[in-house]
């Protein structure tokens, strides 16, 4: 199995021209003096070139102070792959050398160093670039379970598999980019983009790869591809060139070819990082043209693309790339502080960071104990009433939305308190655009302020972005994108904050992907399910709203979640915005205990585990603050 391009060793000649002397001079400036360190970096920079010369092309693209980074992430990301390949041992202890790396990886991180030279350079660039590397954890433990062998009964499970591997290692460089200056921010309706390009990165390694796959018994493509082709799987389990394997070859080279040809994906970042990822699309189209003409031989090695080819697409790349860096000059990161991390060698590494608790409110008043069954899972409030609150005060609107501001941390320190597991404000709609310019101007400056004092900092919150970067200034964008990034791996309160935000707009976005994957002939419109319109929603992994509050006395749900709210609790109050605190809140979630869901079902026989089917109240067990289940 393979990262971006091939991994499988051996010698191959390289298309990419040597990096000249400036270049190399400023390569070790940026690593420093330490010459372990460095022959730790070389090591990965050697790997990379000797087993993956497309990739390491595409590093070449990069200023010379980042390429050390990005050889010891991809040198990491493949010794874990090279360890689950290796056929020489047993499935059983497969897994426990990648069970070994991983945990070897944590003690390096928490100590600061390692014995082993591309787990030392992997640390020492989270170290200098301040890169969370955590987030790997997650794509390591795939490749554990592979260790095993791998089956896909159809294309979900084949993406899930394919996104949680790669993910990771590329938010791994994205963040790279963001230290260093040159965000390659997504915006949040290239998101589908991104991910189905990094499927067509998965399908074309896997073609590439299909003999050594074959030769080690792994057949990496999903049960409903190979179906299309009656006898292809025996055909190809024998190792055996048919018609059915070749119109199998054909149909899967076209469909990763469309998922690498994207060519929004790099509008609005900056231009350094849109060389990368356009050569990275033209190298992979290379390779499956070069899978497409090998014909029989695809099943004996892995095809690769000329010398030529690639060089016709890497030359101009390094001369655009010169430009593009020349623009913006890069952030070289600050030296490593001398000393590790406070965390004793022996000690076992702290996985779970310590969160602050939230200020208490000044009242002192503690949040109402709510038995676990009656606890909503997602509260979504519609922010009402600013405007009001500032004209009732003689004052100008903009002051009610900087006062509204207050009120807002208030919920998440209550929600928090309370032990909820998702709250999402409304703070701007779609339609609030029809308003004075210069309020619209406020309201994004106040969020700019709010972006960057960030008062969540040490609170255990992941932050989450709901609605269209269209319109909004690129900055905000990129803050929100940064915060999203940073508090990922948080798993107290999910906190999201739709900004440019519409309820149509969503389904209607959603809509636009079901009918890309008909068009491509992945789903079958006449077997469409709610669940399968929910997974192409922006933010699929949303649960249901259970409860929407809206305060400032109007009762309209004016274009908010209307996919997620179809079965929500509704509670309207007469207080404006900047009036309300945690209190609200808690009163809020303490009136949804105490009605009747019932999804459709009879009074007498409402749906169990909901607020009114649980046993009186007394009588279910009462849960802490904080240990409330999901
Ligand atoms: C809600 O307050 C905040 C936003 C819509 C941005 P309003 O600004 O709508 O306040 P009212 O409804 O005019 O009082
Ligand atoms: C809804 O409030 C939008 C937000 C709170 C962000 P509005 O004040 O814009 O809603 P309408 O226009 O009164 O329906
Ligand atoms: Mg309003």
């Amino acid at each position: 199995m393979i990262l971006v391009f091939s991994t499988s060793p051996g010698p191959r000649r390289s298309a990419v021209p040597r990096a000249g002397r400036r270049t190399t001079r400023s390569l070790w400036e940026a690593v420093g003096d330490d010459p372990a360190l460095r022959a730790a970096y070389r090591l990965c920079r050697a790997r990379t070139k000797r087993q993956d010369p497309a990739e390491y092309a595409l590093i070449q693209l990069v200023p010379a102070v980042m390429r050390p980074a990005c050889w010891a992430l991809w040198a990491a990301a493949n010794a874990i792959d090279d360890l689950a390949d290796d056929h020489s041992v047993d499935a059983e202890r497969r897994a426990e050398r990648v069970g070994a790396w991983i945990a070897a990886l944590d003690h390096d991180v928490a100590t600061g160093s390692s014995t082993d030279p591309v787990r030392r350079a992997l640390v020492d660039t989270a170290w200098r670039w301040r890169l969370d590397i955590s987030g790997l954890h997650g794509a390591m433990a795939v490749v554990r379970r592979d260790s095993h062998g791998q089956r896909f009964a159809d294309w979900n499970s084949w993406r899930a598999w394919g996104r949680g591997t790669l993910l990771p290692w590329f938010d791994q460089v994205r963040d790279l980019f963001d230290k260093a200056g040159a965000g390659m921010a997504l915006r949040l309706d290239r998101q589908e983009v991104y991910t189905t390009f990094l499927d067509g990165v998965r399908l074309t390694d896997i073609l590439t790869d299909l003999s050594a796959d074959l030769a080690q018994g792994d057949l990496l493509l999903p049960g409903q591809a190979l179906d299309r082709f009656p006898g292809c799987e025996d055909d190809l389990s024998h190792r055996r060139w048919s018609p059915a394997t070749a119109a199998l070859v054909t149909d899967l080279t076209r469909l990763a070819r469309a998922w690498v040809t994207q060519p929004a994906l790099a509008h609005g970042m900056h231009p350094g990082p849109a060389v990368v990822l356009d050569t990275m699309a033209g190298l992979l189209r290379a390779q499956l043209d070069a899978v497409d003409a090998a014909g029989p031989a695809l099943l004996r090695t892995p095809p690769r693309p000329s010398v030529a080819a690639t060089a016709r697409l890497v030359v101009p790349a390094r001369a655009r790339s010169a430009l593009a860096w020349s623009l913006t000059p890069v952030t070289v990161p600050r030296p490593r502080e001398a000393r590790a991390p406070a965390v004793p060698a022996q000690s076992p590494p702290a996985r779970r960071p310590v969160f602050d608790r939230p200020p208490p409110h000044p009242s002192g008043e503690q949040p109402p104990r709510i038995p676990a069954d009656r606890m909503p899972t997602h509260v979504a409030v519609i922010m009402d009433g600013n405007g009001r609150w500032a004209r009732h005060r003689g004052l100008p609107r903009h002051e009610g939305h900087r006062a509204g501001r207050a009120a807002a941390r208030e919920m998440v320190y209550g929600a928090l308190e309370i032990g909820l597991r998702h709250l999402t404000l409304y703070t701007l709609s779609t339609e609030n655009w029809k308003r004075d310019g210069e309020e619209i101007g406020a309201i994004l400056d106040i969020l700019r302020e709010e972006l960057e004092d960030y008062p969540f900092q040490d609170l255990d919150v992941r932050v989450r972005w709901h609605g269209r970067p269209e319109r909004l200034p690129q900055d905000v964008v990129d803050s929100m994108r940064l915060r999203e990034r940073t508090t990922r791996d948080r798993t107290g309160l999910t906190l999201t904050t739709c900004i440019n935000y519409g309820g149509r707009d969503e389904i209607t976005r959603a809509a636009a992907a079901l009918a890309r994957r008909v068009r491509d002939g992945e789903l079958d419109p006449d077997a469409i399910r709610e669940e399968d319109l929910a997974r192409h929603l922006p933010q699929p992994d949303m649960p249901d709203v259970d409860l929407l509050w809206r305060t400032g006395t109007e009762q309209r749900v004016s274009n908010f979640l209307p996919w997620h709210t179809s079965y929500a609790e509704l509670y309207f109050t007469p207080d404006h915005w900047p009036e309300t605190d945690r209190r609200h809140l808690w009163q809020a979630i303490d009136e949804y205990t105490r009605r009747q869901r019932r999804h459709g079902a009879s009074a007498d026989s409402p749906v169990p585990g909901t607020p009114g089917t649980a046993p009186p109240s007394g009588t279910a067990e009462d849960v802490g603050t904080s240990d409330v289940p999901g």
